[in-house]
Formats: structure tokens, C-alpha cells, sequence
């Protein structure tokens, strides 16, 4: 597995949560389920949770409300989840959730950052079919995915515990590799 890890920059001890960040289609569901059997711990969705509360689809928030109110949205709940001491949790955030310096400080308050990457061609063929990702609904998708993914990853990486590069892996590898990770990171290996 392609990974590194860094140490915290915080002097306190986050919360022990698993916290996914990635660009969209880069795994982050599915490395979250598949976390959450092998490690026991419940699931959270951030898109899911903001659809719950708001009563709205994300496609509907961005076009009745705007991509701003969304991202307000976003560390509404992130700052819900640390003032709750939510912990023993999987957390799998939206692809820009890493965007603002506020939630990269909350993110990592909430405990061990895994970033997941995976190339533009990957993310390209698992998005293609999904109309519930309004940044992607225009007339280039690629070329869409390009220029974000080049403009985020700095945030990304910034943001991350551990990078790990996800291509020719299966969900076991990346979930074994994962919590290796955080046990080391925890002190508990
Ligand atoms: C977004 C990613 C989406 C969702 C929204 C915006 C983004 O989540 O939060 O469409 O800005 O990258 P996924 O990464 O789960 O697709």
C-alpha cells in the first residue's frame, strides 16, 4: 500500500473517530462500510445526515438554496459532532468538506484523518452514471474533475493523518492498511 502518515499537529489527543476525506467517487462509502465491519464502529455520512436534517436531496440544496449555504451546512455538522465528543465512529465526508481551514481544524479535532485517493479515470467511471453530484453535472465532467482534484489536493493533504493510494487494492487491503494505521496513531497496537 502506497501510504504515509503524519503526526498531529495538536498537542491534544483528538477524539477516536476514523475520519475519510476524498474527492467524490474516491471510495469513501464503501471503505466506510467495510470499515465499520471490521472494526464494529457506526457509520456517519455527513451528505446523509445534512439530507436528513434539512429535509432536502444535496442536488436540491445546491439549486433551492447554493453551494455556500451546503458548505455552511457542513461545518454546522462537523462542529455538532465534536461539541457532542462523538467518538468510536467511521466518518465519511463530502468531497469538499476539506475546502475551508475551519473544518480541516475541526476534521482533525474529530480524530485520525485518512485521506483516500484514487485517479481522475477512477473517479471519472464511478461518477459518470450518479446525477446526485451537482459539481459534476456539466458539459466536461473530466475536465471538471481535473481542476478540482488539482486545486483540493493540497487541502487533502494538508488535512490527513494518511494518504493512501487506493488504485489496484481491494476494500480488505485498504481497511487492513487503515487501521493498522490508526492503532499505531492511537497508541494501542
Ligand atoms: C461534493 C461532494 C459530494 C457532496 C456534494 C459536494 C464536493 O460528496 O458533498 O455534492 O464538493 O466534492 P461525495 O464526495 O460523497 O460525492
Amino acid at each position: 500500500m502506497e501510504s504515509s502518515a503524519k503526526e498531529s499537529s495538536t498537542s491534544e489527543k483528538p477524539l477516536q473517530n476514523i475520519v475519510l476525506v476524498g474527492f467524490m467517487g474516491s471510495g469513501k462509502s464503501s471503505i466506510g462500510r467495510e470499515l465499520h465491519q471490521n472494526l464494529g464502529y457506526e457509520l456517519i455520512d455527513t451528505d446523509h445526515v445534512i439530507e436528513q436534517q434539512t429535509g432536502k436531496s444535496i442536488p436540491e440544496i445546491f439549486e433551492q438554496e447554493s453551494e455556500a449555504i451546503f458548505r455552511d451546512y457542513e461545518t454546522a455538522l462537523l462542529e455538532q459532532l465534536l461539541s457532542n465528543k462523538t467518538s468510536k465512529h467511521i466518518i465519511s465526508t463530502g468531497g469538499g468538506m476539506v475546502c475551508s481551514p475551519k473544518n480541516q481544524t475541526l476534521l482533525r479535532q474529530l480524530g485520525f484523518v485518512v485521506w483516500l485517493q484514487c485517479s481522475s479515470e477512477e473517479i471519472f467511471e464511478r461518477t459518470s452514471q450518479n446525477k446526485n453530484r451537482p459539481l459534476l453535472q456539466c458539459d466536461d465532467p473530466m475536465h471538471a474533475i481535473k481542476s478540482l482534484m488539482l486545486k483540493r489536493s493540497p487541502y487533502y493533504q494538508e488535512t490527513a493523518h494518511l494518504e493512501v493510494n487506493t488504485t489496484g487494492l481491494s476494500l480488505g487491503e485498504v481497511s487492513c492498511g487503515i487501521l493498522e494505521s490508526a492503532r499505531y496513531y492511537y497508541g494501542s497496537s
